[in-house]
């Protein structure tokens, strides 16, 4: 299947998919948001599939959501296209395999809004943050007013998008919103080298642990703990966690089956 948008490659059981609108800095608009849409199905509905990396062509990871769209919005079109980006990133938060953000360039707006809706962010040390929509007379619509100061904190994230200051991967590690940043010759290897990795634990045990932790983040710390209680035991359904613990005692690399 080819897409006018986007590549969606499928390599073993870890599938990657680029943005590629790259002589518009892969400028998100309702033609790529379609594509995405019909990709994560794909990805949601393949249990072959144990790791999913976002990443884009070019110099730029995704720019933001195409400034020339915005010129025919009106309120009730503008809520609809931010409906459909918030969709978006729930379904992606919600797919039950780990996935990564591999950011290689400019990941400003919906770009930097849809890297924080993955479960990991690796950056090459040309990527650049931001929010900027506010030196455009708007406001984050696809979740950066609400996921980024979840993860960085509030006084950082008000900062960030009050200010529109992009800020490049080392800034973003340190404040959180990284998680290692390479040089970017390295990115796509030590990204591949990570899902190689996570596509060899357990798959039950990776859903279960990224639905309490997007979950307990949402709930009081009690709550957020009876998440933990039950998703531990829900752990020893599987037989995975029985040959987990046999590998290790057994000194030898566990074979989990889910
Ligand atoms: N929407 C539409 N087109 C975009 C875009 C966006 N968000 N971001 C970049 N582009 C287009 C530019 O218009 C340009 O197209 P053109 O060659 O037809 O003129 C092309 O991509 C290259 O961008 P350019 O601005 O020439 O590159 P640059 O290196 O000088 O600047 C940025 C790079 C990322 C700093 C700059 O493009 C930018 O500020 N983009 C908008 C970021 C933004 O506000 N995002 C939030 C939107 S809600």
């Amino acid at each position: 299947m080819s897409y006018k948008t986007i590549l969606f490659e499928v390599e073993g059981s870890i599938a990657t998919l680029t943005f590629n609108r790259p002589e518009k800095l892969n400028a998100l608009n309702a033609e790529m948001f379609a594509e995405i849409r019909e990709v994560l199905d794909k990805v949601a509905s393949d249990p072959q599939l144990r790791v999913l990396i976002l990443t884009g062509q070019g110099r730029a990871f995704i720019a933001g959501a195409d400034v020339r769209a915005f010129l025919d919005l009106d309120p009730l079109s503008a809520r609809r296209f931010v409906e459909v980006a918030h969709e978006l990133a729930f379904q992606m938060e919600g797919l039950e395999i780990p996935v990564i953000a591999a950011v290689n360039g400019f990941a400003l707006g919906g770009g930097c809004e849809m890297a924080m809706a993955c479960d990991i962010i690796y950056a090459s040390e040309e990527a650049r943050f931001g929010q900027p929509e506010i030196n455009l007379g708007i406001i984050p619509g696809f979740g950066g007013t609400q996921r980024l100061a979840r993860l960085v904190g509030k006084i950082a994230a008000k900062e960030m998008c009050l200010t529109g200051r992009i800020i490049d991967a080392q800034e973003a590690k340190n404040m959180g919103l990284v998680a290692r940043v390479f040089p970017g010759a390295a990115l796509m290897e030590e990204t591949l080298k990570m899902a190689r990795s996570l596509a060899e634990k357990s798959r039950g045990a990776l859903k279960t642990l990224k639905r309490v932790m997007d979950q307990g983040l949402e709930v009081d710390l009690r709550t957020g703990c009876t998440l933990e209680m039950d998703g531990f035991a829900l752990c020893f359904a599987s037989p995975d966690a029985r040959e987990g613990a046999t590998a290790f005692l057994e000194k030898r690399p566990p074979r989990f089956g889910s």
